[in-house]
């Protein structure tokens, strides 16, 4: 093998799509997936490539400096690709420590593994930070986000977020570990946990219940799909300016509102619904706590600069997705019992 990949997070949504990527296309690569397979974390994202034999999977918890030192001891680890995190805002509205914990200092573990592994030779050595676009804060009408906006973060997630962000700049000025960050838009695809937007409200509509949208449903987000994001990350790991920023997005921005309209009426066609009949289940609910209103992602650096670009269009992507969670309902059936009933009951009962 000529490489051994720490990919963390890898059993999550977007982390299981750079996995696999990186598992197919780069044979001589061996990729460790560290997860702590929190209630996010799923192996069963991964059925299909968890035999091939530059795989592997451990069981770590990132908040825990010495389980993370003992990986660094157990693999020569050349490059850290950095997903883990808890990553769902209305969770870090109830419980702000969880987040503070694993997206905080779980990096900071991670950064003190790496340096101290790596410090006589940071020669090929990379650490990748997967961020997002929500550090940056919230846009009223016109204007993007770019790789110079200032930092904004205005909830707890995004607060935990930008945190970690700025450990990882510390540490590249401070020890020279070679970092880069990436801030991404919304994701959309294959494997999503339902408690987002898209996979809940396709939950919904598939079982003819309520979909909730928060407030008068006016916000916007700016929505890649999940390959497309995973492409970015090969493409920025091999290829990136070391302790440089890049920007990833769609140029996709949709209302709530309008973006679960196309949902319904994709949705009515495949299940031969009569036309405008998911519509009907559309249900105003209490806003989200600090609701972020526009986000919007300006990647021109990434497409001029590494010639990244998305390979789906919105419908397409969106098309694909429901198709996925339509062949796939025993995946979603494992997901919406148990523990995810008490938090659907306790997140919506109210609103
Ligand atoms: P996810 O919640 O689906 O997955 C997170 C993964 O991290 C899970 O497998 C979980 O088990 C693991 N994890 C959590 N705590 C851990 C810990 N203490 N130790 C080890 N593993 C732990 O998240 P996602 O949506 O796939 O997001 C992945 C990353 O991308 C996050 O860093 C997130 O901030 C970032 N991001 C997400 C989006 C999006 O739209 N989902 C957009 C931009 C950036
Ligand atoms: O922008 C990138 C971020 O996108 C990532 O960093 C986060 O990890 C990811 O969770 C996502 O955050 P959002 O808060 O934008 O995603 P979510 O799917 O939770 O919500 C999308 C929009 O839909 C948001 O405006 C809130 C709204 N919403 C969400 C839910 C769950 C509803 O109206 N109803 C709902 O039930």
């Amino acid at each position: 093998m000529k490489k051994t990949i720490v990919i963390t997070g890898g059993a999550g949504f977007i982390g299981s799509h750079v996995v696999r990527l990186f598992v197919n296309k780069y044979p001589d690569y061996q990729i460790v997936n560290l997860d702590a397979l929190t209630y996010a974390g799923n192996l069963e994202n991964l059925v299909d490539i968890q035999d091939k034999p530059n795989y592997v999977f451990e069981k770590v918890d990132i908040v825990n400096q010495k389980e993370v030192d003992s990986l660094f001891e157990k693999y020569k680890v050349s490059g850290v690709i950095h997903l883990a995190a808890e990553s769902h805002v209305d969770r870090s509205i109830t419980n702000p420590n969880e987040f503070i914990n694993t997206n905080v200092i779980g990096t900071a573990n991670l950064l003190n593994a790496t340096v101290k592994h790596w410090k006589d030779n940071f020669d090929d050595k990379l650490f990748y930070h997967i961020s997002t676009d929500e550090v940056y804060g919230s846009l009223d009408d016109g204007g993007f986000f770019v790789e110079t906006t200032s930092y904004d973060p205005r909830s707890p997630y995004s607060a935990s977020k930008a945190s970690s962000d700025h450990l990882v700049r510390a540490y590249h000025n401070t020890y020279k570990l070679p970092v880069v960050i990436s801030n991404c838009s919304n994701n959309y695809g294959p494997n999503q946990f339902p408690e987002k937007l898209i996979p809940l409200a396709f939950n919904n509509i598939k079982n003819k219940k309520p979909i909730p949208i928060y407030g008068k449903g006016e916000n916007i987000r700016d929505w890649l799909f999940v390959i497309d994001h995973a492409r970015a990350i090969d493409t920025i790991f091999h290829n990136c300016k070391i302790g440089d920023t890049y920007n990833i997005g769609g140029n996709n921005e949709w209302q709530n509102i309008d973006l679960i309209k196309l949902l319904c009426k994709i949705m009515d066609e495949k299940l031969n619904r009569a036309e405008g009949e998911s519509e009907k289940l559309i249900t105003y609910v209490t806003d989200r706590a600090g609701h972020d209103l526009r986000y919007a992602i300006d990647s021109s650096k990434l497409q001029n600069e590494l010639g990244w670009k998305p390979s789906v269009t919105f419908e397409q992507g969106l098309g694909k997705t429901v198709d996925w969670y339509l062949e796939n309902e025993q995946w979603l059936s494992n997901i919406v019992s148990g523990a995810y009933a008490g938090y659907y009951e306790s997140q919506y009962n109210n609103r």
